[in-house]
């Protein structure tokens, strides 16, 4: 029922449509719609066109507006216009641009036949879009202050607005204010920087608009501060502003002073994004000062104040010279430049400290003083000394020293004084003979130099044949000829003058004689083979020194001196004669020697040797540092350390063998400890037998820190020495490892391998000897050896005599001992001792001296 009554209505309204079209003549407006509601500035046309059978029929057709103005065709002034269609009725009505006030009825008008009326009409109604007014796409706030950010829109109907941030809704709150034309920030921070999203809504017109809205808090700079710069001058140095903010602000330094932009001056750098800047080769008069950093943003433009201090490394540009007579006061002045105001010192260059400013503790004629003048930055050091002594003469130091640096300069004082023999007042005389010139030297010291002049008595000595003079100063040798006469052998006066005074000294010339006779000979010592001799020369010694003594000697059955021995002594030796025959009478004269010739011979008493006998006493020589040898421990309590704990090295010196040839040396030795003040032994090792090559022992597989008795004799055929004794304390503990000795013990093992090897080829020479004379034994050979070393020795003329001699051919080993200091043993560090040994009782030692024959004339 319903969908049948339905279908009929639409089909009704059907035929009434289209019987309509057909019977009644009309107009039409495109779009059709009764009310046009339309955007202001949109553009609209509406048409009009006639429906009706004929349209050729129509006449007339036109718009009018509301006020029923008709509408022209285009023109531009016109807001509205008419366009004909072309080919056919119809008018297009045209605005171009929407205005508020074009809204109203518009009619479309024409006739139809030229009688019936046709009329349509349109109401056009306005409304004015969403436009934002005021809200820039980029805003920026300043941190702590409140904000606004601004997004007026606007529209009729009239928008509401909302605001997002981050796609969050933004409301009012104690943050956010939200207006209808903005939003308020309160006390911006940088945490509000983001995009803020504007919405504007009509819901009558449902039109939307939104705008993004970026907001940068923007910072104003602030500098941190900055630290007085200080640079030394021509140097360069940089300086750097760091300031923040946001943007990031740029920078620009101005030099106070003269209020210089120093982005454009000479030396000068200025980095503007970084605000360094930089000085390059300092310069103290227009560098030093105050300096302005400008950080500038967009927000603000703030400034601080640096202040550079240019130092000026010290310069000394005055330091004279000071010369003065002695007693005077002088003064040393040093004037230096620096910033700041260099301290002015002076030091001796012959000591270490420099003076103290005032006076000294340990010189109270010395004064410093120092002075300054900040303002030219110039300092002066003085150094007054009164009283002036000739041990103020010298190089003095001035040291000008401030933070950026010190200077040096010399300077000296120069202290003048009359002449003086001081340093050559005890001078011995001069000596001539034969003839020979004397040459007596004159040589005062002053300042400035002496002029010298000598004298001959009272009168001034000119050159002739007798003398000659060299030089007038500062030194003069007076050459004198004194053909013998004895006039001449006397004292000359030498005088010496400078401007402040003058010297003299007297220099004696005397006649050279040889030494009168020895004045005494007593024998000292007996062996079976050796004597050791006192010797006191002439009474009245006043001639030229002595330079030896010589012992003429033969044995008591030989009745000429022609064939007698010989043998010198240098002066002061100890004088040994070796190699004496046992139980042989001597007749010995002894004479002395100086540069003029040997005096005469005088018979000393005569002498029988002991019979042969056992040898001395060994010496036990003790090494107390590395190098030096100790030899005076042979007392039985002392108690020698040893530098190890498991080993001892036993070292001693030949004894005399009495005559008899030394066999082997005998080594016992044994724990000893002491008991209340008495030694007992134990663990003893007796009889340890030591070949004569050797003068050493090495004691090993000791107890450490355990006291030894070593006992050392000598064995000849006669029979044993008196043992010496020696009490050794090992160390404490494993063997202390001390670096500096390993290399030590290496060498002296590369010396131990050498020595072994010397031995061996002297054992095959010792063979070779035997082979050949039949007589050979070790001992003749080492005789032979000896010689060599000894070849300056006269006494070897009496071994030829009687070299079969069984006594004289242990001679050697005393011979090899006096003479340790032969160049190849120097070379080794473990033979040097410097010591002679001769027998038990007596010990000549002596360092470094030689000895005996070799500096016998
Ligand atoms: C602004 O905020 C800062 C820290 O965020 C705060 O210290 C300051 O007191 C605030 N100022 C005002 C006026 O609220
Ligand atoms: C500048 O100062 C800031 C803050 O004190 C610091 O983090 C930055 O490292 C400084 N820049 C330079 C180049 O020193
Ligand atoms: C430096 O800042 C002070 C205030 O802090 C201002 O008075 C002065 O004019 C500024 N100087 C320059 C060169 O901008
Ligand atoms: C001072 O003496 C030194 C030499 O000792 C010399 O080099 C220097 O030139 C002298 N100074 C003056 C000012 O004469
Ligand atoms: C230092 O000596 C000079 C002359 O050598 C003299 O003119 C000057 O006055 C002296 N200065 C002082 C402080 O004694
Ligand atoms: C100067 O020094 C000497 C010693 O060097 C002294 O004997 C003398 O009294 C001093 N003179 C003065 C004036 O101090
Ligand atoms: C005098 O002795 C000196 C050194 O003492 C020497 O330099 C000079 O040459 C000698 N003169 C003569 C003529 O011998
Ligand atoms: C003083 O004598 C020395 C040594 O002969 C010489 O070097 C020096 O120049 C002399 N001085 C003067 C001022 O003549
Ligand atoms: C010492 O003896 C040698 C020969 O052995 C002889 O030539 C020399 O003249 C002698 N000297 C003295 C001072 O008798």
């Amino acid at each position: 029922m319903m969908r049948k009554s339905g279908f009929c209505v639409v089909l009704i309204g059907c035929l009434l449509l289209t019987g309509a079209n057909a019977q009644q003549p009309q107009l039409e407006i495109q779009p059709n719609e009764k009310v046009m509601t339309r955007e202001v500035g949109s553009s609209l046309a509406l048409t009009c066109r006639p429906n009706v059978p004929d349209p050729s029929l129509v006449t007339q057709l036109e718009w009018r507006d509301r006020f029923d103005r008709k509408i022209d065709s285009f023109n531009r002034a016109n807001p509205v216009y008419v366009q004909h269609l072309p080919g056919e009725p119809g008018a297009v009505l045209i605005f171009p641009s929407l205005t508020e006030n074009q809204a109203g009825t518009y009619t479309c008008r024409g006739f139809y036949a030229n009688t019936e009326p046709l009329l349509a009409s349109v109401d056009i109604k306005t409304y004015v879009g969403i436009s934002f007014v005021e809200a820039p796409e980029n805003q920026y706030p300043i941190v702590g202050r409140d904000f606004r950010v601004k997004c007026k829109v606007k529209g009729n109907p009239t928008p509401t607005i909302d605001w997002n941030k981050d796609d969050l809704p933004i409301t009012t709150n104690e943050k956010f204010v939200v207006d209808s034309e903005e939003l308020l920030i309160k006390n911006v921070t940088e945490a509000d920087d983001g995009v803020y999203k504007c919405t504007a809504i009509v819901l009558m017109t449902g039109d939307i608009r939104t705008r993004n809205i970026k907001v940068e808090v923007q910072v104003p700079p602030k500098i941190q501060p900055m630290d007085t710069i200080t640079i030394v001058e021509g140097e360069s140095a940089s300086a750097l502003c760091n300031a923040t903010g946001k943007p990031p602000p740029s920078y620009q330094w101005i030099k106070l002073r003269d209020r210089q932009d120093l982005s454009v001056a000479d030396r000068f750098e200025v980095k503007k994004i970084t605000g360094q800047l930089i000085i390059n080769r300092v310069e103290y008069e227009s560098d030093d000062g105050l300096y302005q950093c400008i950080a500038e943003n967009s927000v603000d433009r703030v400034n601080t104040t640096v202040r550079v201090n240019v130092l000026v490394k010290p310069r000394i540009f005055q330091l004279q010279n000071a010369t003065d007579p002695v007693k005077a006061n002088t003064n040393l002045t040093c004037k230096a430049y620096g910033r700041p105001p260099p301290s002015v010192t002076f030091r001796k260059l012959s000591r270490r400290e420099p003076f103290k400013v005032g006076q000294q503790l340990d010189d109270g004629r010395i004064f410093l003083e120092q002075e300054y003048n900040p303002e030219k930055g110039e300092a002066y050091g003085t150094l007054l000394i009164s009283n002036l002594t000739r041990s103020d003469d010298g190089l003095y130091e001035c040291v000008a020293e401030n933070t950026a640096g010190v200077a040096y300069k010399n300077g000296h004082i120069t202290t003048l004084f009359p002449p003086t023999f001081a340093r050559t007042r005890d001078l011995p005389p001069v000596w001539s003979w034969d003839n020979r010139p004397g040459n007596l030297t004159c040589l005062p010291e002053a300042i400035p130099n002496a002029t010298i002049m000598w004298k001959y008595g009272d009168i001034e000595i000119q050159d002739n044949n007798v003398f000659r003079k060299i030089g007038n100063g500062p030194v003069s040798y007076l050459i004198i000829n004194p053909h013998n006469d004895r006039r001449y052998f006397t004292r000359y006066e030498c005088i010496a003058s400078n401007n402040l005074g003058k010297a003299s000294m007297f220099i004696q010339l005397k006649q050279g004689f040889v030494p009168g006779s020895v004045s005494q000979v007593r024998k000292e010592y007996v062996t079976a083979t050796t004597i050791k001799w006192s010797i006191i020369p002439a009474n009245n010694f006043d001639g030229l020194p002595l330079k030896s003594y010589t012992v003429r000697y033969k044995p008591e059955r030989e009745l000429s001196w022609d064939y007698a021995r010989n043998h010198t002594w240098s002066f002061g030796a100890p004088y040994i004669l070796e190699g004496l025959i046992p139980e042989e009478t001597y007749h010995f004269q002894f004479a002395a020697k100086n540069e003029v010739g040997m005096g005469p011979f005088i018979n000393a008493e005569s002498v029988t040797m002991p019979r042969r006998s056992v040898p001395t006493q060994p010496k036990i020589l003790i090494e107390s540092n590395r190098n030096k040898i100790d030899n005076t421990a042979n007392r039985e309590d002392t108690a020698a350390a040893s530098p190890y704990a498991d080993h001892f090295e036993l070292r001693w010196s030949v004894p005399n063998d009495n005559g008899d040839p030394i066999l082997y040396y005998l080594i016992d030795y044994c724990i000893t400890e002491k008991f209340n003040g008495e030694w007992r032994d134990r663990d003893c090792v007796n009889d340890i037998q030591r070949s004569i090559q050797y003068t050493s022992f090495e004691l090993d597989k000791l107890r450490p820190d355990t006291t030894y008795k070593i006992e050392l004799r000598a064995r000849n055929s006669i029979g044993d020495s008196w043992p010496a004794v020696l009490r050794v304390k090992t160390a404490r503990g494993i063997d202390p490892i001390v670096p500096m000795q390993t290399p030590a013990m290496s060498s002296s093992a590369i010396i131990g391998i050498v020595i072994a090897a010397i031995v061996v080829v002297l054992v095959l020479l010792d063979l070779t000897c035997y082979f050949v004379n039949r007589l050979g034994m070790i001992a003749m050979c080492c005789n032979a050896r000896t010689k060599h070393t000894d070849d300056e020795d006269p006494k070897l003329g009496s071994y030829k005599a009687a070299p079969a001699h069984p006594s004289s051919l242990n001679l050697p080993q005393p011979i090899k001992l006096a003479t340790t200091t032969t160049p190849t043993e120097e070379r080794e560090p473990l033979q040097q001792p410097m010591s002679v040994e001769f027998d038990g009782k007596f010990t000549h030692s002596k360092s470094g001296e030689i000895i005996g024959k070799h500096s016998a004339v």
